[in-house]
């Protein structure tokens, strides 16, 4: 079977790392203005051939190199976890303010969480070359409910079991997104002392 990202791929990366790259000399940055890493880590990845293939068919896009580099918008994927809430809209502010990249989409699923829970800030981003990426903000708690979330999606459950799982996942985010807004108060304290 043909690359579906046909002769793109090195390019590709090349964009990618210099997203990777924007990002990091924007923590470098921030983290020395005030004393704490905006960041904990950060992940990134060209989607695989068999998810942008799987992508594809699930929106009723033909497999071609056109739709994944244009119909599909996370080729390119970036995921960044940030310890506090006011790291990820700082962050975010910065990487809309960025050159490289012009941001064409956003959907705050923070302030209006999914209805299973599910929590994180999502930002489009177009590189100049025309490549598309998302990029993935999130708290740790965030970050700790979505891999949580995904290991469950995949266990078959019985019928009876299902309802009550999808109400205790919902309340385990809440009481998540709960402990961040304590944490980011706890972080506000710390840093006012320091005046
Ligand atoms: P896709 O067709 O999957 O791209 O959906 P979409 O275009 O509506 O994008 P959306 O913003 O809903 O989600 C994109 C990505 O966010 C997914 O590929 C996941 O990485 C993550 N995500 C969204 N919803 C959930 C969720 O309920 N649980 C977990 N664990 N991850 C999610
Ligand atoms: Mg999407």
């Amino acid at each position: 079977m043909d690359d579906i990202y046909g002769g793109h791929r090195p390019e590709m990366e090349l964009v990618l790392d210099k997203l990777v790259q924007r990002v990091d000399d924007l923590r470098q940055s921030m983290a020395l203005q005030s004393a704490f890493d905006p960041v904990d880590h950060i992940l990134h990845r060209v989607k695989s051939e068999e998810s942008m293939r799987e992508k594809c068919r699930r929106k009723g896009l033909p497999e071609t190199t056109e739709a994944a580099l244009t119909k599909v918008y996370d080729a390119l994927g970036l995921r960044i976890v940030c310890p506090f809430l006011s790291d990820v809209y700082a962050l975010r502010d910065h990487i809309a303010a960025s050159p490289d990249f012009v941001v064409v989409e956003e959907r705050d699923y923070i302030l209006h969480a999914k209805p299973n829970g599910y929590r994180s800030y999502h930002m489009i981003l177009r590189s100049q070359e025309g490549y598309y990426a998302e990029v993935q903000l999130r708290t740790i708690s965030m970050d700790t409910w979505a891999a949580l979330e995904h290991h469950l999606h995949y266990k078959k459950h019985r019928e009876g079991n299902q309802r009550l799982i999808v109400q205790e996942l919902k309340r385990c985010a809440d009481e998540l997104a709960s402990t961040d807004v304590s944490m980011q108060t706890l972080r506000d304290m710390i840093l006012a002392e320091g005046d």
